[in-house]
């Protein structure tokens, strides 16, 4: 008799035993024996190809409340102060975020979209400039750029972090860079030691994209105000969210008060209601999501260690599925936020089966949360109709780091990370089935 025909009399012997009440803890010793032979060279049946799934329970709900926001929401209803002027939440949101960043002031407008709109126009980002960052990242961190009359300057990413490579920073600097916006991608700081280095030498702003950073380390410190300026967002997807928002934060008195003058329709601190001494607009944000977000904030140190926890273990555990490679975190990273747990996805390991194969494949399994992610934004068709109308013609670059990767990597959501132990040993063990089968 083979291993698998072992296995399974092994299998149905237990079985056998659940029935029988005396036959205590024969449940679980059924699950263990099951993923042994799961284990096992037995080819199975792939749910995508009409097998039975991994699992078919669901992962956690985002977002998360409970009668905190209830109340939070009611006694805003109540006090009829529903707007930031004659608020308390927004306000005290700003501070109470800016501090968990390790950020004197906070500034908070309607989405991360437009704080980095904001924020770039505090620096003095304007026609003709160029910013440089990052290919891998969200639309807003160019197209702000680009709303401001700016050019996006996109520089490859190092393998390791999918943030861009410091190394390559200073090749595309010119006399019109204004700025260098990294991205902390999926919640992993970027090399911020390299960053600011090359900032200072040629006498450029930083403007930290931390839209996905939340409580994000390097070298012990948060992010966000590492640099001149940063930018979070609260959306609904993010870690922490009011359904849409988001915040600049800053150590710069200056800057800050120029950030809030620029949100409040050219208004200044300790103006009067009519006193407008530069354009602004009403980026202003409603009590509800000041009064939401502060729940949200309370409950982040948690919902951070469990992520924390079950990235560690889902990393080291899926690291031994043949073709697939967690993104390695760099040392000086002392907290990853996790938005994205990213892992690297190798076809030759999988019977040459596309990456989008794979996620099918996946999902089909029960791990539903799990996507490809970005494509470089050099190829996004709305950044290369805005840079033609700019530049009259826009080739864009080849860079060879951002192509390779992001047909690579698959995405796993934050929501993913907020499960418990069998979730993330169901995560492995259809990644481990889909490759014995096609591998
Ligand atoms: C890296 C990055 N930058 C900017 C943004 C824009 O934030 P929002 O969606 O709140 O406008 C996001 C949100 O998805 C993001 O992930």
């Amino acid at each position: 008799m083979g291993l698998d025909g072992r296995w399974s009399r092994i299998v149905d012997t237990l079985r056998g035993i659940r029935y029988n009440p005396l036959g205590r803890g024969a449940a679980l010793a059924i699950k263990i024996c099951a993923r042994f032979t799961a284990m096992t060279p037995k080819t199975p049946t792939l749910a995508v190809e009409g097998g039975a799934p991994v699992r078919t329970q669901p992962w956690p709900v985002w977002p998360m409340y409970d009668e905190r926001e209830e109340r939070a929401l009611l006694d805003v209803l109540h006090s009829r102060r529903w707007g930031t002027r004659l608020g308390v939440h927004v306000r005290a949101f700003e501070d109470e975020f800016a501090a968990f960043q390790g950020a004197r002031y906070g500034i908070c407008v309607p989405n991360g979209t437009l704080a980095l709109q904001v924020a770039l126009q505090a620096l003095g980002v304007g026609w003709g400039d160029e910013v440089i960052t990052s290919p891998y990242t969200f639309i807003a961190t160019a197209s702000a750029a680009l709303a401001v009359g700016a050019r996006p300057v996109f520089v490859d990413v190092d393998a390791n972090s999918l943030n861009i490579d410091p190394a390559l920073i200073e090749a595309a600097i010119t006399p019109r860079t204004r700025a260098i916006a990294p991205v902390h991608i999926g919640g992993r700081p970027a090399d911020m030691d390299a960053v600011l280095a090359a900032a200072q030498r040629h006498g450029l702003h930083v403007l930290e994209d931390a839209c996905q950073a939340w409580g994000a380390e390097w070298r012990g410190q948060r992010v966000g105000a590492l640099g001149d300026l940063g930018t979070f967002s609260f959306q609904s997807s993010k870690n922490i969210t009011a359904g849409e928002a988001g915040i600049v934060v800053t150590n710069d008195e200056g800057l800050a008060d120029l950030c809030w003058s620029l949100h409040n329709v050219g208004r200044i601190r300790d103006g009067g209601w009519y006193q407008h001494e530069r354009l602004g607009s009403n980026l202003r944000l409603p009590e509800w999501e000041g009064a939401i977000l502060r729940v949200q904030l309370e409950r982040l140190p948690e919902h951070m260690q469990r992520r924390d926890a079950n990235a560690a273990y889902l990393g080291a555990a899926l690291a031994g599925v043949p073709g697939l490679t967690p993104l390695p975190l760099d040392p000086r990273v002392t907290r990853n936020a996790w938005h994205l747990f990213m892992v690297r996805y190798d076809a030759r390991y999988f019977g040459g089966r596309p990456r989008g194969d794979f996620i099918a494949a996946l999902q089909a399994e029960g791990v539903t949360p799990c996507s490809a992610g970005y494509i470089p934004l050099y190829r996004a068709p709305a950044i290369q109709h805005a840079l033609a109308a700019l530049d009259g013609d826009y080739t864009p670059p080849h860079l060879p780091v951002v192509e390779a990767l992001a047909s690579e990597i698959v995405w796993l959501a934050q929501t993913v990370l907020l499960g418990d132990t069998e979730d993330m040993d169901s995560i492995v063990e259809a990644a481990t089935k889909i490759q014995r089968v096609w591998g």
